[in-house]
């Protein structure tokens, strides 16, 4: 890998340049390569699945910190900022949380927020409070929360994470709302009302969960600028770059870079995170789309991000 790493680069720029980390990557036996690449490349990182509900507070009271805490610690040692994802969703809940009384579920939100982020505050200082609240129709999803408090529980998970953390950065996280459509419609409807509410919510992660041949990026710039209108930060969260029949990694490359030339034009872009690193350990590994392989050797995306990153 010629020429500076992606970290330094984005950080001359003042980008946090992420990745999502394989829960307990340190036990396998590429474990250190993995590590090794990790450390020289991001200076950003999230936990891909270490502190989801069902694996952090599987029954009652009680919690499992372990693969957090390593992960933590790992990303210290590697000065990489820490990305919390994510407290409020309505998957990946353990089942005593699916089964509690309607009433009792305002207060069991409440005291997850309170423990994970106090438990982390200093370590962690930018968190996804919400995650994936929207249906495809723009509407709110009738979740094990909405359920349980109707669209309320979003203003309600902010106040208790800003209560619980005052200084971490708040986001909303979600997919498929970049682009024009229903989604992101209902995206700037909710972050509308949440502003007009006074919710204390920083930002919007993007997950960007893209195909190889996505072309929208026209509507991408737009929607970032609402947010910026409505005085939101932007965080592209869990970008990757689907390579399905007939395209090719040429075509990846350009989505990566089109991507990243989006964030660095936009003053309120903050972080550009991709949604792990080697093509080996992804949610979508059928389809290659990460920017090393499954031999961790880098692919033309990631030349093409050191290119337009050393780029003014
Ligand atoms: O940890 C258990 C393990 O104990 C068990 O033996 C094994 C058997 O299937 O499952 C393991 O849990 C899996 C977990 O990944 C860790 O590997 C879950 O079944 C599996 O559903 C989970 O998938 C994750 C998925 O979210 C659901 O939480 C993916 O790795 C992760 O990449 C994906 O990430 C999501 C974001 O959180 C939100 N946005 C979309 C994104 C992609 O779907």
């Amino acid at each position: 890998r010629p020429g500076s790493r992606l970290r330094d680069l984005a950080a001359s720029r003042d980008l946090l340049f992420g990745y999502a980390a394989l829960q307990g990557f340190y036990e396998r036996p590429d474990g250190a390569l993995y590590a090794d690449i990790a450390a020289e490349e991001f200076n950003f990182v999230t936990t891909e699945n270490s502190l989801k509900w069902d694996l952090l507070n599987p029954l009652p009271g009680k919690y499992r910190w372990a693969q957090a805490d390593n992960l933590i610690q790992l990303a210290k040692v590697s000065r990489q900022a820490v990305h919390g994802h994510t407290l409020v969703w309505y998957t990946q809940l353990p089942g005593w949380i699916k089964r509690s009384e309607l009433a009792d579920r305002e207060t069991h939100m409440r005291e997850f927020i309170d423990r994970v982020l106090t438990r982390y505050a200093d370590d962690v200082p930018i968190w996804d409070v919400v995650n994936e609240a929207l249906e495809a129709d723009g509407t709110l999803r009738h979740s094990t929360w909405y359920e349980a408090m109707g669209g309320d529980f979003i203003d309600i998970a902010f106040r208790q994470a800003r209560l619980s953390a005052p200084d971490a950065t708040l986001l909303y996280n979600d997919y498929d709302v970049s682009f024009a459509g229903p989604k992101s419609d209902g995206l700037i409807a909710l972050m509308t009302s949440l502003k007009d509410a006074g919710t204390p919510v920083d930002g919007v992660g993007f997950q960007m969960h893209l195909d190889a041949d996505f072309d929208r990026f026209d509507e991408v710039a737009a929607t970032f600028q609402k947010m910026a209108d409505l005085d939101l930060d932007i965080y592209i969260t869990e970008l990757d770059v689907s390579i399905r029949n007939g395209m090719t990694e040429a075509q990846q490359a350009v989505v990566y870079e089109e991507v990243l030339s989006l964030c660095l034009e936009q003053a309120r872009c903050k972080a550009y995170q991709i949604w792990g690193f080697t093509d080996m350990y992804s949610w979508r590994d059928e389809f290659n789309p990460l920017i090393f392989d499954r031999r961790y050797q880098t692919k033309p995306a990631y030349a093409a991000l050191q290119r337009r990153l050393s780029e003014n």
